[in-house]
């Protein structure tokens, strides 16, 4: 046959497939997600998320080392307190459990990037993600305690913050309060685009933050919706996001795309809970290959533009792109 293109000539060898690939992960990029939790000495495997653990202040640091000698970026911590009340007080105390984990954490491995997420429902005894009128979230309430939680945790050690609440003009509101006092540099991560998902169920069970009533989607985002998510990214980039995070990552690549290609900011992108579990149950049922799935899934995000991959399976990934999958 005398034909002009051969596209499967560049696929002849793994050398040459690897030298035209056109997606190259790095582990520097990659953000593991790590719930910390009141009391001393525990680290308990959470039920819907095999494999993965709530540790107090004092067992963090063995982990927080293996994270950094794979080589993983950074650390976004989760909080999970005693105590909830209706305003989430715990969320912006000075002896926080996140204020508390972020001191740790800087003492222990300094050379980590930790981040902060920003938010109420793991605090709220309601586990709203604001504080209510009625039945439903006060947007503008809510603002004044999201920009003190942002603050406390800055002051505490946090390297940048991720505001996950969904509220609107909640960027504006953190970056005036760290411009305030003094953290000019301290960088905002926008969860611009946030879905109402129930991707997010077994990380509800870890965090202990369901809704007590109703659900989320009077906030966060309806799924069916791509231009709509194009304007939560650009006004987030107008409110001085430094970053805009599309969240989940699996099912929502067009979006990651979308915000690629109409902004000028990096794109981060959440691969969350229920995208872990479903990976981790179906492999350890023995019907597909973890490595393989997780390498699979984090390339074709990047491919969608994400530039940051936070993911449960970070420090996995961190060493299959040492192996060079
Ligand atoms: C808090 C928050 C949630 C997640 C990240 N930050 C839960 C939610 O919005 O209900 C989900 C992460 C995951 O599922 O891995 N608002
Ligand atoms: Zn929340």
């Amino acid at each position: 046959m005398d034909l002009t293109y051969r596209p499967r000539r560049l696929r002849s060898s793994m050398r040459l497939r690897k030298m035209v690939r056109e997606t190259r992960m790095d582990k520097s990029s990659l953000i593991y997600p790590m719930f910390v939790t009141e009391g001393t000495n525990i680290k308990e495997e959470i039920p819907s998320m095999m494999g993965q653990y709530r540790y107090s202040v004092d067992r963090m640091e063995e982990k927080l080392i293996e994270l950094a000698e794979a080589g993983v970026g950074g650390v976004m911590l989760f909080g999970i307190p005693d105590h909830k009340d209706e305003v989430g007080s715990q969320a912006y105390a000075e002896d926080g459990i996140v204020q508390k984990a972020f001191r740790k954490a800087k003492e222990a491995c300094p050379e980590l990037y930790m981040i902060g997420d920003v938010c109420m429902c793991e605090y709220t005894s309601h586990g709203h993600c604001g504080v209510l009128c009625g039945h439903d979230v006060d947007n503008d309430k809510t603002l004044e305690l999201l920009a003190k939680t942002a603050l406390s945790q800055v002051q505490a050690g946090a390297d940048m913050v991720a505001p996950s609440d969904m509220m609107d003009g909640r960027v504006e509101a953190i970056r005036s309060i760290l411009d305030d006092n003094g953290f000019i540099n301290t960088p905002i991560m926008a969860y611009s685009a946030k879905f109402a998902s129930a991707f997010y169920g077994p990380f509800r069970d870890a965090a202990d933050s369901a809704p007590s009533f109703g659900d989320r989607k009077t906030y966060q985002m309806d799924y069916h919706n791509r231009r709509e998510a194009l304007k939560e990214v650009l006004l987030d980039v107008d409110e001085g996001a430094d970053i805009i995070m599309i969240k989940p990552a699996m099912a929502y690549g067009d979006l990651i795309r979308e915000a690629k290609d109409n902004t000028c900011l990096p794109i981060a992108a959440y691969s969350v809970s229920g995208e872990y579990s479903m990976v981790k149950t179906t492999a350890a049922a023995g019907f597909l290959d973890e490595a393989a799935i997780v390498c699979e899934m984090a390339a074709c995000a990047y491919r969608a533009g994400t530039d940051i991959y936070i993911t449960y399976f970070a420090q996995e990934l961190a060493k299959y792109m040492d192996e060079g999958r």
